[in-house]
């Protein structure tokens, strides 16, 4: 088989910040559903991953987004707990997303998951954009929900709008001390150069349709070339988690990158001291804008095509670790994938 990219695969979107700072609020948000009200507590104990097709962030974003103007897919989002298993998965799995949010709550300010965040984010180079989140905490604000930021913060009065921007400097400084020059993201024209920020509010939706207006021009405009993959080959993945699922025994939920995935196809996932190989049994996959963590039933789908979140089951995965790559085979000798898994590792 020849590798030929042949179509462009959906952006890995990967939401990071200090706890509460509003990173499942938002997902939630933008999917609409209520993953947020089902957690056990406030705080998150897994990740999972959300697609969101790009006719949902068209809707969502109103006219910023016209769906003519994009050939990429959508956004897969990837909500992080928080620090540990994050920097975890980033250190083994590699590079996973393809650009990232760093959700700050514009009250708090930068907090140590923030400086941990941006730590990660510059050491794997992954573009990130910031969402000051919480806007609507500001003591004054009139909230009118979903609206753009710019049109939500010129309709509050003087004094509200300079507590914001007071708030919003200090983002704006704190990401300069670390060397990163940062703007409102209205004031970006490169953003290869600056790091946008887009006041907005999970809560009531202000500045929403902003975010993922910047999300998806950036990801058009600059990561179009490293979307093009070959979805006949055999794929490639990270697994998130590795964990039981009832009538399956140890599955594994992972994000595949690249290529297809198929029931009975051989993978390799990787693990100490050796890699482990086996055959999927099973691809179970949640229903479409569902939370991979929060939708227990699972649809058995006979094959998934990257980029997509999809739990894999197989005998023999009790070794497999969080963050490990996963690759199918397919017509490969077992011997070469071997090899790319330990170098992965
Ligand atoms: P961890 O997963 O524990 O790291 O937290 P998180 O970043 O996912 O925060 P989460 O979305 O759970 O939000 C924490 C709390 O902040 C919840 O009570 C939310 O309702 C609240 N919250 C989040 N975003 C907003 C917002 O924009 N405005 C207001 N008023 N509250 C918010
Ligand atoms: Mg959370």
């Amino acid at each position: 088989h020849q590798a030929e990219p042949d179509s462009l695969r959906t952006p890995i979107v990967a939401v990071l910040g200090h706890v509460d700072h509003g990173k499942t609020s938002l997902l939630d948000k933008i999917r609409g559903s209520a993953v947020h009200e089902g957690e056990a507590g406030a705080i998150t104990q897994h990740i999972g991953s959300t697609a969101v097709p790009l006719e949902v962030i068209s809707d969502i974003a109103g006219e910023l987004v016209n769906p003519d103007d994009f050939d990429l897919p959508g956004l897969l989002f990837i909500d992080t707990p928080g620090h540990h298993s994050f920097s975890t998965l980033r250190s083994r799995g590699g590079a996973l997303a393809d650009i990232a949010i760093l959700v700050v709550d514009v009250n708090d300010g930068f907090q140590p998951q923030t400086h941990e965040a941006m730590d990660i984010l510059a050491r794997t180079s992954t573009p990130f954009i910031v969402a000051a989140n919480k806007i609507d905490t500001v003591p004054g604000w009139n909230p009118e929900q979903n609206r753009p930021s710019k049109v939500a913060i010129e309709s509050q009065s003087e004094r509200v709008q300079s507590d914001l921007n007071d708030s919003l400097y200090e983002i704006i400084g704190q990401l300069s001390s670390k060397d990163i020059s940062a703007d409102m993201y209205w004031r970006v024209q490169d953003f290869q150069k600056n790091v946008g920020v887009v006041p907005l509010s999970a809560e009531t939706g202000e500045g929403v349709p902003d975010l993922l207006t910047v999300l998806m021009g950036l990801s058009q405009r600059y990561m179009k070339d490293e979307m093009e993959i070959d979805t006949a080959g055999p794929a490639a993945g990270t697994v998130l988690e590795v964990k039981d699922t009832q009538g399956f025994g140890t599955t594994i939920d992972t994000v595949i990158y690249d290529g297809t995935i198929r029931e009975d196809d051989t993978i390799v996932v990787g693990s100490k001291p050796e890699p482990i190989v086996t055959d999927v049994r099973a691809l179970l996959q949640p229903k479409p804008l569902a939370e991979i963590r929060a939708d227990e039933e699972f649809e058995q789908v006979p094959e998934v095509v990257a980029a997509e979140g999809v739990k894999v089951a197989a005998p023999d995965l009790d070794d497999a670790m969080a963050g490990a790559p996963v690759r199918v085979v397919g017509d490969r000798e077992l011997d070469d994938v071997l090899d790319i898994v330990r170098k992965e590792l």
